[in-house]
Order: structure tokens, then sequence, then C-alpha cells
């Protein structure tokens, strides 16, 4: 009798999503063309750490915000609590508090992109998880508008060239400090005369947030909403001349856009710009990115202040758009298959492989024994254009049999031809190049 229990089955955690082949291949992909369409606008990539302080996002995204209050995955560094580590929720921050530790900025600005996982506690649904991937693009040390006209072409550039079409622009303005403050006393005067429609969250955040009481989704408050001083028309000359110029270089490059009033972002680090893309076609999760000017953040997290503007798009969001997602095909394990008889031959086949290699031909040795047909068998599931046989009569006569797995364009398959193990490797390149 056993007397160990029965393990139970671990899954991965909710809303965190394992990535298989096929489906990576797809995210491979996306991710080429991605490094490509960033480096026609030179941008250069950047890598930061997952894990930061707490005090980095609470400060850089500010206090008062969905992500910091509740969507955060946080930590404590150490035993009694005092140091507190969070799993990036997003990239900007940590590119910013790198960008001032490097001191990056001394002697030019800098555009960086970086991709990768970004965490936050959000119900899982489709389209939206806990483990999600962005792609973040930053333009440090710009003060635009000319390169905020710039990021949102280059994101019309990328629609089209994936063939998304049903994509939609939507644009605001920020302002500047002292006209979000005009604004926010117009604002908070609205919330109060209509303080008895406000639910929890809105009486929660009419002092502390009052925009983000704008973005609620609650029915009951949307003529509230609607009716409530609009920022874009508390903003002075300078303000409007930036939005005016970004307009008109949308103009020019035949982009349309959508003036939202109510567009506030999540996040609070924003001034002057922020956008959106949008699509109808992902349900509720339609946002497929998101960004705008940040131009405090620098100074906000200690460093020189320093103008600067980025986006980030989400790339499950994205993959879900791209109409020739299909089309991409699962790339071949390997170009060439080993089959073998016996030990002696299993060896050969291990050594005349590694020679293979060595001249870049991808192989896979068919591991343990088996049958022929069952070593056939995987060998054309693997999508190797060959198959190299070393049986009893090859090994006798130190020779490999070469066959052809795929039909050629013509839909014929050549025979299988014979060749000295030693010319081997120069024998499998050749024919991988006619073929
Ligand atoms: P964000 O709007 O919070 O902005 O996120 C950007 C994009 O990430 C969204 O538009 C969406 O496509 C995707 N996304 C957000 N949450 C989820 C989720 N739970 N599951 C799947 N996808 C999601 C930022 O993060 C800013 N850092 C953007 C930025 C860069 N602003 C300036 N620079």
């Amino acid at each position: 009798m056993s007397n160990t229990t029965a393990f139970q089955k671990v899954t991965a955690l909710r809303g965190m999503n394992d990535i298989l082949p096929g489906e990576s291949a797809q995210w491979e992909a996306l991710e080429a063309m991605l490094r490509q369409w960033l480096s026609l606008y030179g941008y250069q990539n950047v890598r930061t750490p997952v894990l930061e302080q707490t005090r980095l996002f609470a400060r850089g995204i500010g206090e008062v915000t969905d992500i910091v209050e509740k969507e955060m995955y946080t930590f404590s560094m150490s035993a009694d609590r005092q140091e507190l580590m969070t799993m990036r929720p997003e990239f900007t921050a940590g590119i910013v508090r790198a960008a001032i530790e490097h001191n990056m900025l001394y002697d030019r600005a800098q555009r960086l992109y970086t991709m990768g996982p970004v965490f936050r506690h959000e119900r899982p649904q489709k389209g939206r998880y806990r483990q999600f991937h962005q792609i973040s693009v930053e333009a440090l040390g710009f003060p635009g508008p000319d390169v905020d006209a710039e990021q949102i072409i280059m994101l019309a550039r990328l629609w089209k060239q994936l063939g998304i079409n049903d994509i939609r622009l939507e644009l605001n303005s920020l302002g500047q400090l002292e006209e979000r403050r005009a604004h926010r006393e117009a604002l908070i005067a609205h919330l109060e005369k209509h303080k008895d429609i406000l639910d929890a969250d809105g009486q929660r955040r009419m002092y502390s947030n009052p925009l983000r009481v704008l973005d609620t989704k609650n029915p009951a408050m949307q003529q509230m909403a609607n009716e409530a001083p609009k920022l874009f028309d508390f903003l002075g000359t300078e303000s409007k001349a930036h939005f005016d110029a970004i307009c008109q270089r949308l103009d020019d490059a035949g982009i349309g856009y959508t003036l939202n009033p109510r567009l506030v972002r999540g996040l609070d680090y924003y001034n002057l710009t922020v956008f959106e893309w949008v699509t109808d076609r992902l349900g509720a999760q339609g946002t497929v990115c998101g960004g705008g000017r940040y131009d405090g953040l620098f100074e906000l997290l200690g460093g020189k202040t320093a103008p600067a503007i980025g986006f980030a798009i989400g790339l499950e969001r994205l993959l879900a758009l791209w109409q020739d997602v299909a089309k991409v095909q699962t790339a071949a394990e390997c170009d060439v298959y080993f089959v073998h008889s016996d030990a002696q031959s299993a060896r050969a086949a291990a050594t005349l492989a590694e020679a293979a290699r060595n001249l870049g031909v991808r192989c896979i040795v068919h591991p343990g024994s088996a049958s022929f047909k069952s070593q056939f068998k995987r060998a054309d599931a693997s999508g190797a254009r060959l198959a190299v046989i070393l049986g009893e009569s090859e090994m006798a006569e130190g020779k490999a049999s070469v066959k052809f797995l795929r039909a050629d364009a013509q839909g014929a398959t050549a025979a299988q031809f014979s060749v000295a193990q030693s010319e081997l490797a120069t024998a499998l390149t050749g024919k991988l190049q006619d073929q």
C-alpha cells in the first residue's frame, strides 16, 4: 500500500495564461513586425525589472487611481513590512526611473521601447488578464507637439500594416496644472450640486480625484457627467496651440479623430495630449492602445524636469485584432529528422546531427528507440523537409539514406538517395537550398 497522498493537480493562476507553440509563433511574428516598425522611427530597446519599489508606482501613477488603489501585486521586501515592492502594472514609471537613475537625458533626448508582461489584479474576462503584455513606447525629452503627432501617425501606420481598419482615434487635451486646477474647482462645485446622485466611488473621489468621477460607467450618473464643465474649455492659448498643431499634422496625414473631452485615462501622470485607439470588435475591452504626454513625471520622481510622451499597446488585444493572424503558419520544428534502427545507429545519428548543426541545419534526432513506422510518423509531424535514415544496411556501408518528406512545387516527391556519412552534412545543406 502506498502512503503518498495524491498530489492535487497544479493549474495556472486565474488571469495568467500559458502561450503554447503555435500561438507563440503568432506572438513571435507580431513581435518581429513591431520591432521592425519601431526601428523605422528610431526607437531603441530598453528593459527594466519586473519588480520595483511600490513608492515608484504610487507616486508615478497616482495614489487615487484604480491601479494603485486595488490592482497592484505588492509584497514586503523585509520582515518588518517597512519596504514594499510591486510587480510592474505598467512600464512608463519604471522607464522614467531608469532614465533618471542612469542620467540618460544628459546629452540628448531618447526614443525608447520595451515589451513584456505587466501585472494588474483585475477581474479576468475576455481581453482582460492579470498578467498581460504591453509594448510601451516612450519619447523622453521631447516637448512636442511634433513628436505627439508622430507617435499617433506611427500607430496609424501599424494598424494599416497589420490590416486593422476598424479602429478609431480618440483625442483630448488635459492642459497644464493651473488649467486643471481651475477646472477642478468648477468640477467640484458641479459634483457638490449633484452630490445626492453620486455612487460610493463618486463620493469618495469627489475631492481626491473629481475627474475620474466623470469616467463612471454608472448610468444614473451619465447625465451629470455629460453636463459637467469640460476641461477643454479651461485651456489657455499655449495648450490650445499645442493641441491644434497636433490636429493639423493629423489632418496632413489624413488621420481622422474624435475629440473626446471625457477622455482622462486611468493614470494621473498625464498633461496636454492624451489619446486612445479603440475598436468595437473586441467587446467590452476595446481599448487597444492608450497614451499621452507626461511632462511632470521626471520631476515627480525626483529627476530634472523633462518633457515626454508615450503610449502602450495591449498585445493580447492587438493579436486578437490582427487579421492575418490565421495565416501565420506554425514554424517547422526542424529541417531534418534523424531516424535510426539500433543503439549503434542512434549514436551515429547524434554525431552526424551535430555535424549538420555546425552548418546551420536544424536537426532533431528521434529520442530513444521505436519502429521505423512510428519514427517516420513523428518525422512527418515535425514539419521537417528531409529525413535521414540510419538502418542496418546504411551503417554497414558507412552511408546514410536521405528521404524527401514534402512534395515539391509540382506536387512530386523525389526519390530518396544515399550519401556517405562523411558527406552527409554538406549534402543536406545542398538539398535544403535546392528545395
Ligand atoms: P493603460 O491604458 O493602462 O496605459 O494600458 C495600455 C493598454 O494595455 C490598454 O490600452 C490595453 O490595451 C492594455 N491593457 C490594460 N489592462 C489590461 C488587462 N488587464 N488585460 C489586457 N490588456 C490590458 C498604460 O499602461 C500607460 N503606461 C501607457 C503609456 C505609456 N502612457 C505613456 N506612456
